[in-house]
């Protein structure tokens, strides 16, 4: 690695497809030896982002939102943002994702109690039956595209039970989903003119057609709830019973549409991309089809592996060091999961594969205030679909290139070609 590749444009951690190449893995490890906490900006303004990638500044990071706050900014590592070109869909504060103590402390006690362990075993028959139910509609086929046909579709049933969306829009709230979370992949972006696909133009219009499309469908879903549809999550929110708070009617309408794509995305990413990881790693998934007891520790060496989501951000709420970096107020700062999960300093041997891997206190799933609310339900879903996949069929493989996705948020595959026997 010479020292002269890495430049400004190069260490580009904007740009829209950035994962899924090597390139990100080396920006990465260079970042962490050399800038572990870097200013990126575009052009000449003063505006850009600030980059963590070491694995002990994102758990600071994650513990002082006193410092630095979720409340402004979550998703976009620019300081562009949706509600600049929609306030209808400005979320601030609205948004369990996006709020500070003590409004989220009381709001997470509230919602806390459909995510209990017991809540979440609870469902495991229902996600071995819905599994049993993927697997059954692809077993005579001889070739399956394994994020459409499997992966995405066990967390997309589980969200939809969860908030009570009915069998027949799951393939609505798919499709918003992805252009939601996808909208930097022009696969995705099929509603805007041909001329401006690819653009950033087109992932602002994907995007937001995609929020308004889901806050409508939910909207209208809450309606029918109210006319008599069963959903205990949602109606468990409505009874604050002793959390000794209440939850505003735009603050479920926020959470449905969270669980939705928090929900959905992240765990098909981990359940393709985990899949994937294993066929790259014949000996490691061997390992694991001659003793399934080892699937607990390989579920959390795949999260860390993939680390489905790549970024969060934060906004500086007053001046604030890091590792001699004066960091001011109102700047942006982005934490890189990719980049702790592969942290040299806590991970022995971090570019190995290793099902065994112990200990591994990966950051997949955030840490903090606003660490994974849905965590149990993901490991159980990725327990779940190896178990019965390897099963099923103990000699699926891929059969052609996997199709990376176009995103510096997602680490995602988009489409796996893969053979049954
Ligand atoms: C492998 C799958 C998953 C991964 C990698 C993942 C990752 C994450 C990460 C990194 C955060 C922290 C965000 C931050 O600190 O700003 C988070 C928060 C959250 N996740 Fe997940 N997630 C997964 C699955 C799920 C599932 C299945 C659900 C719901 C059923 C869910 C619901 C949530 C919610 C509601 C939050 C916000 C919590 C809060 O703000 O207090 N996630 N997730």
């Amino acid at each position: 690695m010479t020292q002269a590749r890495w430049n400004r444009d190069t260490l580009n951690l904007n740009r829209p497809d950035l994962l899924g190449q090597e390139l990100a893995d080396d920006a990465f490890r260079h970042l962490r030896a050399k800038l572990p906490v870097y200013w990126y900006q575009e052009g000449r303004r003063n505006v850009g982002f600030w980059n963590i990638t070491k694995y002990e500044d994102v758990m600071f990071i994650s513990r002082h939102p006193d410092l630095i706050t979720s409340s402004k900014e979550i998703f976009s590592a620019y300081p562009r943002h949706v509600p600049e070109i929609d306030p209808e869909a400005d979320d601030r504060g609205k948004h369990l994702i996006k709020m500070d103590p003590p409004r989220h402390d009381r709001m997470r006690r509230l919602v806390n109690r459909g995510f209990t362990p017991s809540a979440v075993n609870a469902l495991e028959p229902l996600i071995r039956e819905i599994t049993g139910n993927i697997l059954d509609d692809i077993e005579r086929q001889e070739r399956v595209d394994f994020v459409i046909d499997v992966a995405s579709r066990l967390p997309l049933a589980v969200v939809c039970e969860l908030v009570g969306i009915p069998k027949e829009n799951r393939p609505i709230t798919f499709h918003l989903t992805n252009k939601m979370l996808r909208a930097t992949e022009p696969e995705y972006q099929a509603d805007v003119p041909d001329e401006i696909r690819g653009t950033p133009e087109a992932t602002r219009l994907t995007m937001h057609q995609g929020i308004q499309g889901m806050r409508a469908h939910i909207r209208e879903h809450l309606r029918d709830r109210s006319a008599g549809r069963p959903d205990q999550l949602l109606s468990l929110l409505v009874d604050p019973g002793d959390c000794g708070t209440t939850i505003t009617d735009d603050e479920i309408e926020w959470f449905a549409v969270l669980l939705m794509n928090a929900g959905q995305e992240t765990t098909r990413n981990a359940i393709s991309g985990g899949f994937r990881a294993l066929c790259e790693h014949p000996g490691e998934r061997r390992r694991l089809q001659e003793d399934m007891s080892l699937l607990p520790s390989a579920v959390e060496e795949i999260l860390r592996w993939v680390s489905p989501v790549a970024r969060m951000a934060r906004v500086a709420t007053g001046d604030v060091e890091i590792r001699r970096k004066q960091i001011k107020e109102g700047e942006r700062v982005v934490m890189w999961y990719p980049s702790a999960n592969f942290d040299e300093d806590v991970f022995e041997d971090p570019y190995t594969f290793d099902i065994t891997r112990d200990p591994n206190d990966h950051l997949a799933f955030g840490i903090g205030e606003h660490g994974c609310l849905g965590a149990g339900f993901a490991r159980l879903e990725l327990k779940v679909m190896f178990e019965e996949l390897f099963r099923r069929f103990p000699a699926i493989r891929l059969d052609g290139d996997p199709d990376d996705l176009c995103s510096n948020f997602i680490g995602g595959v988009k489409h796996l070609p893969v053979r049954l026997a």
